[in-house]
């Protein structure tokens, strides 16, 4: 068992251990009504129940049944002839009951082993028992039914989940000591299924939970364990089998296989003049004329005398009444063997669960199903000792199943259906998160037009602010400076040393409280520059007036390099007083406020330039920044000529794009989802910046929080039961979806961080919220690649070029966090802007040295000019 669960190679076909994608046992409120199909318990017959579940504990409703005969030739005919033959008892069935012909739903039980790879997805490995249909193995069971129910054409059936018959047995079963966790079947053959530890099972990509294993011992045939059992009796009737050489440890327990045993000691006793006077008949010499009907009928302690006469005297023999008394004893001998080894095999599963468990006692009830174990007379007691004796430390309780696990596969196909609408609803939410290539090149082709229209100060949601940044760093620049970075996650003050050798930074982070954020004015001015004062001194820089260049990451209309204008807030910041106003007029008016500090405050930048500029000292190629963190935006280097309302025609300028904004005239109407309206309009700027709403770090975790909620509702996720917390706004992080959707993470992992954040999750939920998480951040990635693709365009067009070779500056906690973010914005760019080689570069620094290094052109030009 755990070589083949660990898929170890091992020598001898053991065990084939496998899953059957039942991942939980029944939660009891499973309902509505269920067409069952079962091949392959019972030798030649075929089962059609009609199962009602009632949703309701211990309420049991009797299902309807009816049994069919598989004829002989259909047995051993073609695969056409016996799916053909299951879909007319389908119809007859059906028509009988009058169940009608509306959303019928189907659970086929089909107990041989199969390849599952998913609920309703099961390839035959080979047949075992009496079958050998041909064109079955190696093909889809569920999709050869599937075919034969259309070829009849009378019904609309859904084939919703196909399962062996252990695990109905199991699934059917109420807890006893402890969960029920195993299924034991001996029927015609033998088999037995359990719970597992998914992470035990190689096959499965998976460590979350459970999952069912059929074992399919019956394939059992170790050398080493099985040579010493097996008997010259087992040998030949192995050799005149229709499967000679496989399912060893089936033929010495299954029903099908208990009568002939007895049949090939019979004959070896008579032949040896044990028994019968010597004699033998010809119905004693051929195959099968002993069956499992005679062998329980032959053992029973009351009237098994009679019956062992009868029997005998039917194959055409003439017992005397020692000979009755010897043959019971080979039945007994026989069928306490199978029993014993049937036990021997549950024991193992038993101690394997007890010590994966690491469980001092193992509580677990079993369900047992199959004809040998109702019918025979001693079978169940002798299992039960045997397992006693060799499972001592495992305390078991034995469970009947009621009606041969037929409630069982319903539910198992109560539970797909749920499963399979589940997944229905979950595609349906995300779909408009799925962008086609088409539509996100109507994104390309209208950010170039807003482009376009922002430049020429026409109406346009793109604002295209000169910054009168002109060109990117030479080299040759030197000095201190001071640098303010405000508007991302984290507010810094920084010494920024541009030297001979390369540029040195020292900073310190101070927080900017929310409350502070969204006062006034006054206060987050006085707040910055006590921050100043704070880092002067700790730097021993009192009394020192460095220029300082400040990164505010806000749009702002600049009229030159030291002034700009903020337009307005955007991100969580809405401080009064301040929108129209000159911000390092603010900032100046607050350093007189302190009469603290003398600063010289030559340039205002937004964190796009400082990006740029930081990644473009490093290297020149590097005309375009980009931010994907608490906000989005982007900067790039247009040529003067474009650009309306600045003074010259010659030269290049930054433009700082503000593309936050791009839709807020309502041209991302159809894009809009409603969950990105809910996020929007519970924002402090409704209506505002529809575009970064979609794409970064502030919203994200608010766009998946929303969807979480709406599936709640539909039942998809948490059983359909809201939670408080769930409710709460911003409580669910974008740096969840980094976490989430990182690959190194097992999903045992996922659900850790969302149970830290009380939500009570199963499994399924925890793949849900994966999938949400995936379909929110691709989103984002691929507008923002879209954005970038209509950037890079511009600029080779702007310069006439067949091919354009340009490197990005990027920052921003998103983009650097998330496991997948970059490498989906590349993509998208590459398949936009094919005419374009771009490469991103990440900002290692941050902005602030960027505005240290405007400062310093700044400061060089302004000396060249005094010169
Ligand atoms: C930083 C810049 O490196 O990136 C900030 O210095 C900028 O000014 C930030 O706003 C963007 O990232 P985030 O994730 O902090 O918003
Ligand atoms: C055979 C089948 C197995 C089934 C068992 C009991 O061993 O291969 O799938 O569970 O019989 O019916
Ligand atoms: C917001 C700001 C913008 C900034 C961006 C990234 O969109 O308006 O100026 O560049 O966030 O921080």
């Amino acid at each position: 068992m755990e070589q083949a669960l660990m898929r170890e190679a091992s020598l001898a076909p053991g065990v084939r251990m496998l899953p059957t994608y039942v991942g939980s046992t029944p939660h009891g409120n499973e309902q509505g009504n269920f067409v069952v199909l079962e091949l392959g318990a019972s030798g030649a017959s075929l089962r059609i129940l009609w199962v009602t579940l009632t949703g309701i504990k211990g309420q049991r409703v009797e299902p309807k049944s009816q049994e069919f005969v598989i004829p002989q030739e259909v047995v051993q005919g073609t695969g056409q002839q016996l799916f053909d033959f299951a879909a007319r008892c389908l119809v007859e069935f059906l028509d009988a009951h009058s169940v009608g012909n509306q959303g019928l739903q189907l659970g086929f039980s089909f107990s041989f082993p199969c390849h599952q790879t998913g609920l309703d997805r099961s390839t035959l490995i080979s047949w075992t028992k009496g079958f050998r249909c041909s064109g079955v193995e190696g093909q889809d069971v569920v999709q050869l039914l599937r075919d034969a129910i259309q070829r009849q054409g009378a019904y609309s059936i859904d084939v919703v989940a196909v399962v062996n018959d252990t695990v109905g047995t199991m699934m059917d079963c109420e807890p006893g000591v402890g969960p029920c966790e195993i299924g034991l079947v001996v029927d015609t053959g033998t088999n037995a299924c359990y719970m597992e530890e998914a992470r035990h099972v190689a096959v499965l990509d998976e460590d979350r939970g459970r999952t069912c294993v059929s074992i399919e011992w019956g394939s059992f045939s170790d050398d080493k364990a099985l040579g010493p059992v097996l008997t010259a009796f087992d040998h030949a009737l192995d050799q005149a089998s229709l499967n000679p050489g496989a399912q060893r440890f089936e033929k010495m327990i299954g029903g099908l296989y208990l009568g002939e045993l007895v049949r090939l000691v019979l004959v070896h006793l008579a032949q040896n003049r044990v028994l019968f006077g010597g004699y033998t008949s010809p119905a004693l010499l051929s195959q099968g004329s002993i069956l499992l009907e005679h062998v329980t009928e032959m053992e029973d302690p009351s009237t098994g005398v009679v019956c062992v006469h009868t029997v005998l005297q039917d194959l055409g023999l003439n017992p005397e009444a020692s000979d009755a008394e010897l043959v019971q004893r080979v039945c007994v001998a026989v069928c306490s063997r199978a029993a014993q080894l049937c036990a021997a095999a549950l024991a193992a599963v038993l101690s394997h669960l007890q010590r994966s468990r690491e469980q001092q006692t193992l509580q677990v009830a079993v369900a047992t199903g199959g004809r040998v174990l109702e019918r025979h007379p001693r079978f169940h007691s002798i299992l039960q000792e045997t397992v006693k004796l060799l499972a001592s430390e495992c305390d078991v309780s034995f469970i009947p199943s009621v009606d041969g696990g037929g409630r069982g596969v319903a539910m198992v196909t109560a539970v797909a259906a749920r499963l399979a609408k589940h997944r229905r609803l979950l595609e349906e939410t995300l779909a408009p998160f799925r962008l086609s290539r088409e539509q996100l090149e109507a994104v390309q082709t209208q950010m170039r037009e807003a482009m376009a229209k922002g430049l020429q100060r026409e109406p346009s949601s793109l604002r295209m602010l000169p910054t009168y940044v002109r060109a990117t760093p030479d080299g040759s620049e030197r000095g201190d400076f001071l640098a303010l970075d405000l508007g991302g996650t984290n507010f810094r003050v920084l010494l920024v040393r541009v030297a001979e050798g390369g540029v040195q930074i020292i900073n310190q982070v101070y927080s900017i409280p929310e409350c502070v954020a969204q006062g006034s004015g006054q206060q987050l001015f006085d707040h910055i520059v006590d921050c100043i004062v704070d880092f002067q001194q700790k730097q021993g820089l009192r009394g020192q007036s460095l220029p300082l260049g400040f990164t505010f990451s806000f749009p702002c209309k600049q009229l030159g390099l030291d002034q700009g204008i903020l337009l307005n807030w955007t991100k969580g910041f809405n401080a009064s007083g301040c929108e129209g106003q000159d911000v390092v007029h603010l900032l100046r008016e607050a350093i007189r406020r302190r009469q603290a500090v003398e600063l010289n405050v030559v340039a205002i930048v937004n964190d796009t330039v400082g990006t740029m500029m930081s990644c473009g000292y490093e290297d020149p190629r590097c005309e375009m920044g980009l931010i994907v963190g608490t906000g989005t935006n982007a900067c790039y280097m247009e040529e003067l000529r474009n650009v309306a309302g600045v003074a010259g025609d010659s030269g290049h300028m930054c433009i700082n794009m503000e593309w936050g904004a791009f839709g807020d005239d309502g041209s991302l109407g159809m894009l809009s989802t409603c969950f990105d309206v809910r996020v929007d309009q519970a924002s402090i700027n409704p209506g505002k910046q529809r575009f970064e709403k979609m794409i970064s770090g502030m919203y994200l975790g608010e766009i998946v929080r929303h969807i979480l909620l709406h599936l709640t509702s539909l039942g998809v996720l948490f059983r359909g039961q809201q939670t408080q917390r769930l409710q709460t706004r911003d409580i669910f992080k974008t740096k969840f979806l980094s976490e989430i959707e990182s690959d190194s993470l097992a999903l045992r992992q996922v659900r850790a961080i969302l149970e830290d954040l009380g939500l009570p999750l199963t499994s399924d939920d925890a793949l849900i919220v994966l999938e949400v998480c995936q379909a929110v951040s691709r989103r984002a990635a691929q507008l923002c690649g879209a954005g970038v693709a209509a950037v890079v365009e511009k600029i080779r067009e702007n310069r006439g070029l067949e091919e354009l070779t340009v490197s990005v500056g990027v920052d921003g906690t998103l983009y650097k966090v998330h496991p997948h973010f970059a490498s989906l914005v590349a993509a998208t760019v590459r398949e936009l802007a094919p005419r374009c080689v771009v490469t991103f570069l990440q900002s290692e620094d941050g902005s602030g040295k960027g505005a240290a290094l405007v400062t310093a052109v700044a400061c060089r030009l302004a000396q060249m000019a005094r010169v």
